[in-house]
């Protein structure tokens, strides 16, 4: 199957799960009640299952805290939008990894358990638990039968070898069988690893890909494109390649840098940090970048809020996981902005990207095939715009925030009854 009739092929599917979700609630809203929600998230930085999981708190109607394993910037963002957040920290827990849940973790034994007690006394005042990533699923549910809530996993995650350890695919496993209620996956891909995994049937698995808000994109003027890059401290009078996410290994920026060589005159931004410890491979890139000789070309931006801004100022904007993609926001998010995307096809995101059409696929891990796409792109002006306009009907029709909210309010409330 060639990419595209793979992506169709995905697309059809995307429609056809998100008509099971609707069919699922019989109820009218009228007569729904909304539940009040403890939401539970490990981590405190502001990754992509947080940024998913912001609005949808914001925006929920009845009464809803967070409670966080870490503190850090996603803390300040939920309480500058009128959230209330609690925070319950560990420090043996936080450093358990998702690939390493070994024997090692018996000796934070104790603060498990501290934890596991913490997440069920908050949600003793709450209707529904929502467990928003691999650790506070682990520890809510296993708090289950001290709280006995009913529980929402929101996975974000593709639940395969490559990605985690054969503790927390065990753990995984038994924790949604005997004490998971209800489970939205961000993607089909995320969604068929774990019917994988656990054997479970597919339609426990409701799909409900993330939305972005189109209004912060378009608030941002980028007609005069120089003074932008100007005010961003980008190089103007250039072509202009943008990578946006935490620096990572599996997130693949080394691919990006390794094409930039292939091409003499192209720049390259590379937007985001090493937000969970891989500052080894953050420093890696810069000796990449040295050794292959395009350090010049190259700029390091950081970890930045102002996103839309940033995917505006380039030309074509990158995606380049080396490990399938759960979903991919960054995607979704480039495409708001009006910017043509080549993105690695694998995972999530052959579901958002159809080839040639709102994007372009290449095969991930391949920089002679992304160096190609890039130039390919940069010589066809109009084929690029066409592809960005496209893009951008595409995310107001399907990746929209309100149509994001909308489905997993009936998909939570689903659970519920
Ligand atoms: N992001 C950001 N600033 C940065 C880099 C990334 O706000 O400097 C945001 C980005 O806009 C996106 C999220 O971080 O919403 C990354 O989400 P994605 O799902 O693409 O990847 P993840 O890191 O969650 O796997
Ligand atoms: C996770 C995934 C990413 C996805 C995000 C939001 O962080 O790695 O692919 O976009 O969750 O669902």
């Amino acid at each position: 199957m060639s990419t595209s009739d793979l992506s169709r092929a995905q697309m059809m599917s995307r429609g056809a799960a998100a008509t099971a979700i609707i069919d699922d609630i019989h109820a009218p809203s009228a007569t729904v009640i909304t539940p009040s929600v403890l939401f539970v998230d490990q981590s405190g930085q502001l990754g992509g299952a947080e940024f998913s999981m912001l609005p949808l708190a914001v925006a929920w109607v009845a009464r809803r805290e967070v409670l966080l394993l870490s503190d850090g910037p996603f803390r300040s963002r939920l309480e500058s939008q009128g959230v209330k957040v609690h925070l319950t920290l560990d420090h043996g827990v936080s450093r358990i990894r998702k690939e390493g849940v070994r024997l090692g973790w018996l000796g934070t034994l104790p603060g498990i358990v501290r934890q596991v007690r913490a997440i069920a006394r908050q949600a003793e005042d709450f209707d529904v638990l929502f467990l928003n990533t691999q650790k506070a699923l682990v520890l809510g549910a296993l708090g289950k039968p001290l709280h006995r809530k009913p529980i929402i996993w929101h996975l974000h995650d593709i639940m395969s070898r490559e990605h985690f350890g054969v503790m927390q695919r065990l753990m995984v496993k038994w924790l949604t069988r005997y004490a998971v209620d209800g489970i939205i996956a961000n993607s089909h891909a995320s969604a068929a690893s774990l019917v994988a995994l656990t054997d479970c049937r597919p339609e426990a698995v409701p799909v409900v890909h993330n939305g972005v808000d189109v209004r912060e994109f378009s608030s941002v003027d980028a007609d005069d494109i120089g003074t932008l890059r100007r005010r961003l401290g980008l190089p103007e009078g250039v072509y202009l390649a943008g990578l946006f996410g935490r620096l990572a290994p599996w997130k693949g920026q080394h691919i990006a840098l390794e094409a930039l060589a292939r091409m003499p005159d192209v720049h390259l931004v590379l937007v985001g940090s090493a937000l969970f410890g891989e500052q080894r491979y953050a420093e890696s890139l810069h000796r990449q970048a040295a050794r292959l000789g395009v350090a010049d070309r190259v700029h390091f931006a950081g970890f930045r809020d102002d996103m839309p801004a940033w995917m505006k100022a380039v030309d074509v904007i990158l995606h380049t996981s080396t490990e399938a993609e759960p979903f991919g926001r960054v995607i979704i998010e480039g495409m708001a902005a009006g910017r043509p995307v080549i993105a690695a096809a694998a995972g999530g995101v052959v579901e958002i990207v159809r080839h040639r059409k709102n994007g372009w696929l290449v095969e991930p891990g391949m920089p002679a095939l992304l160096a190609e796409a890039i130039e390919t792109l940069r010589a066809a002006p109009e084929l690029a715009q066409r592809i960005a306009d496209q893009a951008l009907n595409d995310v107001m029709q399907y990746f929209s925030l309100d149509g994001y909210l909308a489905q997993m309010k009936r998909a939570m409330v689903a659970v519920t009854g």
